[in-house]
């Protein structure tokens, strides 16, 4: 299939258009940014807020399916700028879902746990009720809106605590931290579940084939607090020595407030007898030893 890939210079992009070329797609890579020092493949320069120009794109490559990852992710950018917030990862995704609409072909949303409130103390289903906290949340749960009235086939595909080797992701931060430092506070009363950017490009590439559209959650397996996910990358990258001590989230200086809980549950790909993801110490495992064999920031 010829897909175009918004934000593919991003942490996800990247491993989802590399996923995606392995499994034989002809992929478009459109950003609106190369990171400084980062080797990709040929991609177009696209900004999603600019309606033409995303259309323009869409008809040129002749793509037959969109994945849209490209948002402003930096949450408490978000918190502190809500109309950027909103300018992109809502009148963004309505580009980007409009140009999808007019050539009737399916688009791939990118979404969060960030959705969701984090009031359960169970895991949250596709079918749970949404209510964002933060206008990070808002702003994805309103380009989810948009994607599910212009577009009858699309994925929203919900992830969560994301690891990727090419990006700033938390278990990089843990391992630049090592470097310099013996102790430091990590928050101890967030629970989710950390999820590695490769396991989520496979089942993102994998829903391409599907014609079950609508939304799903795709995380690893299991669940643990920001502190359990940091002592075990310690542990698992042979860092010994360093004391991680637990805070809760009240003391985190954000100034955004954050699900306390938002482990997402994959019920739609387990109705559907296709919940194949591992669990997210095996993953973290792989992304550990990923992140030594290639020579991205990290
Ligand atoms: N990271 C997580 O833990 C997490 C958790 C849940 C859901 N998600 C979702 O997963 C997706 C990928 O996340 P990620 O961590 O890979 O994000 P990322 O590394 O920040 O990648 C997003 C990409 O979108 C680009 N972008 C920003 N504004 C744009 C615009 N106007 N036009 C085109 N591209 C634009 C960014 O460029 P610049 O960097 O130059 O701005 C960046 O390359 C996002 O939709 C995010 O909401 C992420």
């Amino acid at each position: 299939m010829r897909i175009l890939v918004t934000g593919a210079n991003g942490m996800l992009g990247i491993d989802l258009c590399n996923v995606l070329s392995d499994a034989g797609h002809i992929v478009t890579r459109t950003d609106i940014n190369v990171r400084p020092g980062l080797e990709t493949a040929a991609w177009v320069p696209l900004d999603i807020t600019d309606a033409m120009a995303v259309q323009t794109a869409v008809e040129s490559c002749k793509a037959e399916a969109v994945i849209h990852p490209a948002a402003f992710t930096n949450v408490d950018g978000c918190e502190k700028d809500p109309d950027t917030a909103f300018r992109i990862n809502a009148l963004g995704t309505w580009c980007v879902a409009a140009a999808c609409a007019k050539l009737q072909i399916p688009i791939t949303y990118i979404s969060t746990d960030f959705v969701f409130d984090g009031t359960k103390t169970t895991p949250y289903t596709e079918f749970d009720p949404v209510n964002p906290i933060n206008h990070y949340g808002a702003s994805k749960l309103a380009g989810e809106r948009i994607v599910e009235r212009l577009c009858y086939r699309h994925f929203i595909v919900r992830t969560q605590w994301l690891n990727g080797a090419y990006g700033r992701s938390f278990a990089s931060i843990m391992l630049d931290l090592a470097k310099t430092r013996t102790e430091w506070e990590v928050v101890g009363d967030q629970i989710g579940s950390p999820t590695f950017t490769l396991d989520l490009a496979r089942t993102i590439t994998a829903l391409q084939s599907s014609s079950l559209y609508g939304t799903y959650h795709v995380a690893n397996r299991g669940e643990c607090s920001w502190h359990t996910f940091a002592t075990t990358i310690l542990q698992m990258s042979g860092i010994k020595g360093i004391t991680l001590h637990p805070i809760p989230a009240s003391q985190w200086p954000s100034p955004t407030r954050r699900p306390a809980y938002s482990t997402l549950r994959r019920y739609s790909l387990e109705l559907q007898g296709r919940d194949d993801l591992r669990p997210w110490q095996e993953a973290l495992e792989e992304f550990l030893k990923h992140r030594t064999d290639i020579s991205g920031p990290g």
